[in-house]
C-alpha cells in the first residue's frame, strides 16, 4: 500500500505541536472577541479546511462560518499577484467581524488581496490568522494578527497544505523529499 508519508523527508510541525498552538489561538480569539456580536470565521479554500475545522473547535465564542475559494492567475512561480476568485462568499459582511483564516501566508499576494476584497464591503473589522508564516517570502506587507508559527523557506505540505493537490491530508507539517516535485 503506498502511504502519504512516503514523500516526506522531514517532519518540521508535528500533530501535538499543532494541537497546542491551534488550542492556544482558539483561546486568544475567543478572549479578543469575547464581546464581539457577528464573528464571522472565513476559511480559504483548499488550503485552510484543516486547520479551519481544528480551530474553530477551539473558539468558545459563537461564531458564523463562510468560504471562499481564490486562484492566482497564470502558472508562473512568479505570481502577477493578481488573484480570481472561484467561490465567493455566502453572506453579506456589512457591519460585521471578519477573521480570515488562511493555512500560509507566503509572498502575501493572496492574503492583500482578500484584505482588500473583504474591507470594500464595509465589515465592522477584518483581521488574518495563518497556521503558517514564510517571512523570508514576503513580497508585500500584510498584517497577521495571529500566527501559529514562523517556518524556514522550504517545501512544506500537510495539514492541508499541497503540492499538485497532494498531500493534505497528512496530518502534520512535513519537508517533501525533492524526488517528489523533481
Ligand atoms: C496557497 C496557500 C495560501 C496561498 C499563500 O494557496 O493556501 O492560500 O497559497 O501564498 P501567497 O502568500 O504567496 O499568496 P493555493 O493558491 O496553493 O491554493 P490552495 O489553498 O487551494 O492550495
Ligand atoms: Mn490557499
Ligand atoms: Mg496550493
Amino acid at each position: 500500500m503506498v502511504a502519504v508519508g512516503n514523500d516526506i523527508q522531514e517532519k518540521l510541525i508535528s500533530e501535538a505541536e499543532i494541537q497546542e498552538k491551534v488550542k492556544e489561538l482558539g483561546k486568544r480569539i475567543s478572549g479578543d472577541y469575547g464581546d464581539a456580536e457577528n464573528l464571522i470565521v472565513v476559511g480559504i479554500l483548499k488550503g485552510a479546511i484543516i486547520f479551519l475545522s481544528d480551530l474553530v473547535r477551539e473558539i468558545t465564542i459563537p461564531i458564523n462560518l463562510d468560504f471562499m475559494a481564490v486562484s492566482s492567475y497564470g502558472t508562473n512561480i512568479h505570481s502577477s499577484g493578481a488573484v480570481r476568485i472561484l467561490k465567493d462568499l455566502e453572506v453579506d459582511i456589512e457591519d460585521k467581524h471578519v477573521l480570515i483564516v488562511e493555512d500560509i501566508v507566503d509572498t502575501g499576494l493572496t492574503l492583500k488581496y482578500l484584505l482588500e476584497n473583504l474591507k470594500s464591503r464595509s465589515p465592522k473589522s477584518v483581521k488574518t490568522c495563518t497556521l503558517l508564516d514564510k517571512p523570508e517570502r514576503r513580497t508585500v506587507g500584510v498584517k497577521v494578527d495571529y500566527n501559529g508559527f514562523n517556518i524556514p523557506d522550504r517545501f512544506v505540505v500537510g495539514y492541508g497544505l499541497d503540492y499538485a493537490e497532494r498531500y493534505r491530508n497528512l496530518p502534520y507539517i512535513g519537508v517533501l523529499k525533492p524526488k517528489a516535485y523533481e
